[in-house]
């Protein structure tokens, strides 16, 4: 559908970091208490999107369709691409290189462990830690084809109307859900209450890797990767009239869970080597050897 794009029009980020980088100036650390008081925290307004993020979510708002989404969950269901090791995984995604200075950005498995690290310096329970390590482990999609829009960026329902609270929510004019009725009442497709997990989210790192990881770590786990991108939701407030009881329940560990992914990445790189027994233990602990992808 975009053949006649160029690499960087397909692509505008130099780097998968850039999202969130952006990110942390939309959300800057001061004011943030993640027990509960979400709806209140501060959201920088002043702080507009750069060019390659705008150009990065024109993309996004105007190709995640709910027809887009269903065939990717199609196309990934787990066993498509064999099995692999988690660890082995994270050695595949540090694969990725992109146009981003080296010398300033971390690798994909220092962001990680630099999450998990400060997860377990916290004194969380060891399913959290092992969270922080694998939050992100669904960026491999950009190493199977996928383009950016379709692997980060922050995620929201499709089959349904798109909230305003979305970032740059203007740019869904050019979503052609948007021209059918049917997907753009408020509920959409859903009804009232009916919970997330019958929800369709726009494709990307975080329900991929939920597939991955769906039975073998705990609920609160779950939810803490398949949401962690869903700003709208757990920044901002919005989309509660999809959610149940556990779901509202649930996002305070998505809560709890985001300023781990934000707010550690200033501090020193972990050592990769010296780390890796220990999350080897804390892996083989929730995972079988093998892990279907
Ligand atoms: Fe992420
Ligand atoms: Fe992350």
């Amino acid at each position: 559908m975009h053949e006649q794009l160029s690499e960087k029009e397909k692509n505008p980020l130099a780097s998968l970091d850039q999202w969130e980088d952006d990110l942390l100036e939309r959300y800057p650390e001061t004011g943030y208490n993640p027990n509960g008081k979400a709806k209140s925290a501060f959201r920088n307004y002043d702080a507009p999107p750069r060019d390659t993020v705008r150009d990065f979510y024109q993309l996004n708002h105007r190709y995640q369709t709910l027809d887009f989404v269903l065939e990717k969950e199609a196309e990934y269901q787990p066993g498509k691409r064999g099995t692999k090791p988690i660890w082995q995984a994270m050695e595949f995604l540090n694969t990725l290189v992109d146009d981003s200075d080296p010398d300033t950005e971390m690798t994909q498995i220092e962001h990680l462990l630099q999450t998990s690290e400060a997860i377990r310096k916290d004194g969380h329970p060891r399913w959290f830690i092992l969270t922080g390590l694998m939050h992100d482990l669904g960026k491999v999609l950009c190493l199977y084809g996928e383009p950016q829009w379709a692997v980060v960026g922050d995620t929201f329902p499709v089959g349904c109307a798109f909230s305003e609270k979305i970032i740059l929510p203007d740019f869904f004019s050019e979503n052609p859900d948007r021209e059918k009725p049917e997907l753009s009442t408020e509920y959409g497709i859903y009804e009232p209450g009916c919970g997330l997990d019958k929800v369709h989210m726009s494709w990307g790192h975080d329900e991929y890797m939920y597939r991955i990881s769906k039975d073998y770590l705990p609920q609160e786990a779950l939810y803490m990767i398949r949401y962690h991108s869903f700003y709208a939701a757990h920044r901002e407030g919005a989309y509660t009239h999809l959610m149940n009881e556990q779901d509202k329940k649930m996002f305070q560990w998505v809560r709890a869970f985001n300023p781990y992914d934000l707010y550690s990445k200033s501090d020193s790189p972990p050592k990769v080597a010296e780390l890796k027994p220990y999350y080897e233990d804390l892996i083989a602990e929730f995972f079988p050897p093998e892990v279907a992808w």
